[in-house]
């Protein structure tokens, strides 16, 4: 049985669905609350016994490395005032996972950034994060991540997580085939990526969330720019599904495309109504709100 104790976190897109706040500001970096895109995914790395992070950052992307960082004058001060728990958060990330950061020099695609953290992954099987979706889980079943990481040990191969989508929205996404399945976890026969919707056969859309055997790597390493002109990650999955079993599996929880405006400010609400300082004068404020437009 492999643990994955590695995972990759793309976060060197450009972001111009999110212009012109991300022109200067890292979309990972925008806030959902309190902390940024990105420390929720890596606490989502972390809980699913993650060791080793690779963030793929970009040009202009500085503060996603720097985040991470310590800073030695804030936390010394904050320490001498007794205020540590303000960054109680991220100092726990930190202590838990190594964070490692590499650099896309160029936005080629999703297929691409994957490739960057090559030297990393080594021999090993890895999950992937992208670093701008944020899920949110029932508390029972652990993770989106930890999840995908279980099916991945009891199965062997690669899996990645899978939602239904309307027939509208399959240009938008990687869309599964799949065979039919008495549980939610389907083998895959093929992927496709922004399809046409008569180019498909099911409306099971990949959201983000992969665990990958070793093997996709080199895959990646032969693979050309397609759709957008990029190289799509989607492709050499496809390629890998030919060639060893690829499952996907429905999630039982919440996920957010939250380098989308509307998904971000569907994060902020729904994970702003779980706080508990101020979650129920939010609620309040936003039944008030929503009788008075
Ligand atoms: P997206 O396609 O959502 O990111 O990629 P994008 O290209 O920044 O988005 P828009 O369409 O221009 O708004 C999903 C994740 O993959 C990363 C992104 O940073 C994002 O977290 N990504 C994408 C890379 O790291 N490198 C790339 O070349 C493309």
């Amino acid at each position: 049985m492999t643990k994955i104790k590695k995972a990759l976190i793309p976060a060197a897109g450009l972001g111009t669905r999110f212009l012109p706040a991300t022109k200067t500001v890292p979309k990972e970096m925008l806030t959902i609350v309190d902390a940024p895109i990105i420390l929720y995914v890596v606490e989502e790395a972390i809980q699913a016994g993650i060791e080793d992070i690779i963030l793929i950052a970009g040009r202009g992307k500085y503060a996603i490395e720097d985040f991470f960082d310590s800073s030695y004058e804030l936390e010394d001060k904050l320490a001498k005032e007794g205020h540590t728990h303000m960054l109680e958060r991220l100092i726990k990330v930190r202590d838990k996972a190594n964070i490692i950061s590499i650099r896309q020099k160029h936005a080629l695609g999703l297929g691409h950034a994957v490739l960057c953290g090559a030297p990393v992954i080594g021999d090993d099987p890895f999950a992937v994060l992208l670093g701008d979706e944020i899920t949110t889980d029932d508390g029972k079943t652990g993770s989106l991540t930890s999840q995908l990481c279980r099916t991945f040990e009891e199965k062997g191969h690669s899996v990645v997580s899978v939602m239904e989508v309307e027939d509208k929205d399959v240009s938008r996404y990687g869309i599964a085939d799949v065979e039919d399945s008495a549980d939610n976890c389907y083998r895959v026969r093929s992927l496709i990526e922004k399809p046409k919707p008569e180019e498909i056969k099911s409306r099971w859309a990949l959201t983000g969330r992969y665990v990958f055997e070793n093997s996709l790597l080199s895959l990646l390493k032969e693979a050309r720019p397609t759709v957008n002109k990029e190289i799509q990650l989607t492709d050499s999955m496809n390629l890998l599904a030919q060639n060893s079993p690829m499952w996907a599996s429905s999630f039982s929880g919440t996920r957010y495309d939250a380098g989308d405006k509307l998904g971000y400010l569907k994060a902020n609400v729904e994970i702003a109504l779980k706080n508990s300082e101020f979650g129920a004068e939010f609620k309040k404020y936003l039944q008030e709100v929503s009788q008075r437009l």
